[in-house]
């Protein structure tokens, strides 16, 4: 049933991107977008009905229709004053409303707090930035930051490369997923996700991957990671990597074993291998490329942004790791120890700049 779903939707996003217009697909979200897709129709109350189209475009529901969630359309809408019906989530996600509405936070928020139905993406298209977006807008990242660094050593690097749902759900088969970020050339400002005008530029053409993937195989091979960041990191662009699952679950839980650095830190050289760089696309969505294997233990040359202490090959960065699972939770003591001995590489990383 979980491999059929799968097969399911890696075919519907396969025919996504294929799709050249999802109108054509279904003819009546035209009729709907000839009012909805534009900005400046509105309610009678002056609030917006506005759908993005591209958004809408680009999503799965396109596929299912507007009348498919909304039936009932009357003949004299909007004009007669009745609401279309909204159809419920759970009609078409029954396993993910079952498992949600057990979990704790099932009475805190709703589906369509965590996802506007008119642009819902699956997780390999978005950003990791963007996922943890969706709980910014209840949780004070301010807040969140100071409880954790309670327990969690250097919370803002952590917080700032994993998501929220991988240590409160129990989302599964995680990878590295990098993103392009970058700022104005000789500023001091934070980095940002780059975005897709912005790398456009410096490419010829639409596809965007080649600003990475140089020879276009749709694929980031070793050399090609070395040159970007050869030529570009460290003057105004970076990879940031985030540990991101494959499997997304909705079981909202604290997660006892997330307490446990080796959940992460010493899961060896094997895991986490698997890693990608992820594009931005038009439609706020992203694209990604796989990353020949081997990226993530290549500090030096590959991902010189991104390392997971106690899984890269780096001797000394294995002897921290070691630590780090030798200390457990006796972290205070380590914590300064830590900073120190990373903080090198951090500041080599800067230098360069
Ligand atoms: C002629 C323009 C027009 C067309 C065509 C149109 N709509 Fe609307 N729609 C509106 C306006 C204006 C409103 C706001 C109504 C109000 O003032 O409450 C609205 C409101 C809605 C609402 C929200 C009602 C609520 O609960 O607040 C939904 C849902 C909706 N339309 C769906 C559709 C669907 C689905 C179609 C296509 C089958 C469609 N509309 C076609 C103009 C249009
Ligand atoms: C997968 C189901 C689904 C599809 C497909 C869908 N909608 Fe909706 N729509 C909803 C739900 C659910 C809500 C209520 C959202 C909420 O309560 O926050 C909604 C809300 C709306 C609203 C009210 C304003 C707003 O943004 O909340 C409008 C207008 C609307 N839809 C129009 C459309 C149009 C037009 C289409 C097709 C282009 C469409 N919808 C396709 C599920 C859907
Ligand atoms: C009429 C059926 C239907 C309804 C109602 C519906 N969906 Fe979907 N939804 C689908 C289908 C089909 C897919 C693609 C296959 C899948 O993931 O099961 C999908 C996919 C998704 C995805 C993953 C994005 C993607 O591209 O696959 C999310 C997130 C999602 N839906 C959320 C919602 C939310 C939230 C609601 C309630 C507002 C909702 N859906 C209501 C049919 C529906
Ligand atoms: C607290 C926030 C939150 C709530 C509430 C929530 N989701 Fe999600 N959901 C997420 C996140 C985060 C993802 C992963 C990113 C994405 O695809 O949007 C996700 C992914 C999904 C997916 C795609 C899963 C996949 O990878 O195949 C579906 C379908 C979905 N949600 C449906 C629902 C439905 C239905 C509900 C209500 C019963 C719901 N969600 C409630 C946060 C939430
Ligand atoms: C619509 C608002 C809303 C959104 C969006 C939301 N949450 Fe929450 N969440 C709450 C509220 C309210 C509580 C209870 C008060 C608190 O602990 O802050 C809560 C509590 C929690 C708790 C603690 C539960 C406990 O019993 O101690 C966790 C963990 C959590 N949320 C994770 C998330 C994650 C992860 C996301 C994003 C995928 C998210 N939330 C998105 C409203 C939200
Ligand atoms: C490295 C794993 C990890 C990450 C990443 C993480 N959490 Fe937590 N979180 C925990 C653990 C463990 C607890 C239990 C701490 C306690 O009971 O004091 C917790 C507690 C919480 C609580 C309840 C206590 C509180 O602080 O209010 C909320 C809400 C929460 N997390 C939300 C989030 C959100 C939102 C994010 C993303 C910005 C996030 N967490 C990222 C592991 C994590
Ligand atoms: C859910 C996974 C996860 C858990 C649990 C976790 N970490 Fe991390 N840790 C990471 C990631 C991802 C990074 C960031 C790697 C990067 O960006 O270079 C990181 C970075 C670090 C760093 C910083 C290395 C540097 O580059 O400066 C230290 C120190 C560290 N972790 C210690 C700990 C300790 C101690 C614990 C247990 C209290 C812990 N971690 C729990 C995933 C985790």
């Amino acid at each position: 049933m979980h491999a059929y779903n799968r097969m399911m939707r890696m075919f519907l996003a396969v025919f996504m991107l294929s799709a050249a217009t999802v109108y054509a697909a279904v003819p009546e979200n035209g009729k709907c977008m000839g009012c909805h897709g534009r900005k400046d129709v509105k309610s009678i109350a002056g609030n917006s009905v506005y759908i993005d189209p591209e958004k809408f475009t680009a999503t799965t529901h396109s596929i299912v229709g507007c009348t498919s969630c909304h039936d009932r359309v009357s003949s004299g809408h909007p004009g007669d004053g009745s609401a279309p019906a909204r159809a419920v989530c759970g009609d078409c996600h029954a396993p993910v409303s079952v498992e949600y509405a057990k979990s704790l936070h099932a009475s805190k928020a709703r589906c369509n707090d965590c996802h506007n139905p008119h642009e819902v993406r699956l997780p390999m298209f978005m950003s990791g930035d963007d996922i943890n977006k969706k709980c910014a807008k209840c949780h004070d990242a301010r807040k969140i930051l100071k409880s954790h660094a309670k327990w969690l050593p250097q919370a803002e690097l952590h917080i700032d490369s994993l998501l929220c749902i991988t240590c409160h759900t129990g989302s599964q088969d995680y990878v590295i997923t990098m993103s392009i970020e970058s700022r104005l050339p000789g500023s001091k400002d934070a980095f940002k996700t780059a975005t897709y005008e912005e790398l456009a530029k410096l490419t010829s053409g639409d596809n965007i991957g080649r600003v990475i993937d140089l020879n276009g195989d749709n694929k980031v091979s070793l050399e090609e990671l070395r040159a970007f960041n050869h030529h570009l990191r460290g003057k105004n662009m970076r990879l940031w990597g985030m540990m991101t699952p494959e499997v997304v679950t909705h079981s909202y839980q604290i997660l006892e074993n997330r307490w446990d650095c080796t959940f992460c830190h010493a899961s060896g050289p094997k895991a986490m291998q698997k890693s990608f760089i992820a594009f931005p696309d038009k439609s706020g969505g992203y694209k990604r490329l796989a990353v020949e294997k081997g990226a993530i233990l290549d500090i030096l040359y590959g991902t010189p942004d991104f390392y997971m202490l106690g899984t890269t090959r780096s001797t000394p960065l294995n002897i921290i790791g070691a630590l780090i699972v030798a200390a457990g939770l006796s972290f205070p003591v380590f914590h300064g120890f830590f900073r120190l001995l990373t903080r090198k590489n951090r500041k080599e990383d800067d230098h360069e700049a």
